[in-house]
């Protein structure tokens, strides 16, 4: 069944969409996981430093690999989520403030957290140049975004697969392909610190400065 299409436009139905896959969103990332994101979410979260948002925390897999140290806030779209990574945080034991709310529209002020993280995100929202504007907002000055993401490929033929499989994958899953994280860092003002390219150049650690 393809997503619906939601009055409110593409927010509302990936919200829909995450809303209805909440549950069995972790078996089915397991394997991506082992198989293409190994390691991931252990580099992203280890250079989280005091106060630190997640953006799209989802069921919160990222929770067990935060510094015991840093003061965490998430937050995220889809209710459905958020109650599973309650649910993570209470067995982790874990301190973590967890919000609905639109990563495009973040609902902090200028200047107020030390780090942003965001793994698998930015394929996701509909909007990513405005999340990324709105993580650059959110971060004080010398503060650092942390992101792990799948992106657009530059090998020719993993990016002709993704070109042939962006639509299906954007009406079906809410996943874009054809991402391009560093462009829209880059777009928003920040400082470029390691880029890394795996999988062919289709995932991407990406860690950035707002100077
Ligand atoms: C592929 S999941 C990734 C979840 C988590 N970051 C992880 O690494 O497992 C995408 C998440 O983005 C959330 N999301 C999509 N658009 C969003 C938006 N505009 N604001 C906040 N969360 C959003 C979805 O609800 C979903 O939880």
């Amino acid at each position: 069944m393809p997503i619906e299409e939601a009055p409110q436009g593409e927010t509302e139905r990936v919200r829909t969409f995450y809303e209805r896959n909440a549950e069995s969103y972790d078996k089915g990332m397991a394997f991506a996981e082992r198989i293409l994101f190994r390691g991931g979410r252990a580099w992203a979260c280890s250079q989280a430093v005091g106060d630190v948002l997640e953006i799209a925390v989802g069921t919160g897999r990222n929770l067990p690999y935060y510094p015991v140290d840093v003061t965490l806030t998430g937050i995220d779209l889809s209710q459905a989520m958020l109650e599973q990574a309650h649910k993570r945080a209470e067995e982790l034991g874990r301190a973590v403030t967890l919000l609905e709310a639109d990563a495009q529209s973040l609902p902090f002020p200028d200047n107020h957290f030390d780090t942003v993280v965001s793994t698998l995100t930015l394929c996701t929202i509909p909007d990513e140049r405005r999340a990324v504007q709105e993580v650059w907002r959110v971060l004080r000055p010398g503060g650092r975004f942390v992101a792990m993401e799948h992106v657009r490929s530059p090998h020719l033929l993993v990016r002709g697969i993704e070109r042939l499989l962006d639509p299906l994958s954007v009406r079906f899953e809410a996943d874009h392909l054809l991402r391009e994280p560093v462009e829209a860092a880059q777009a928003a003002g920040f400082t470029i610190e390691r880029i890394e390219r795996s999988r062919l150049g289709f995932v991407e650690r990406l860690a950035a400065r707002k100077e």
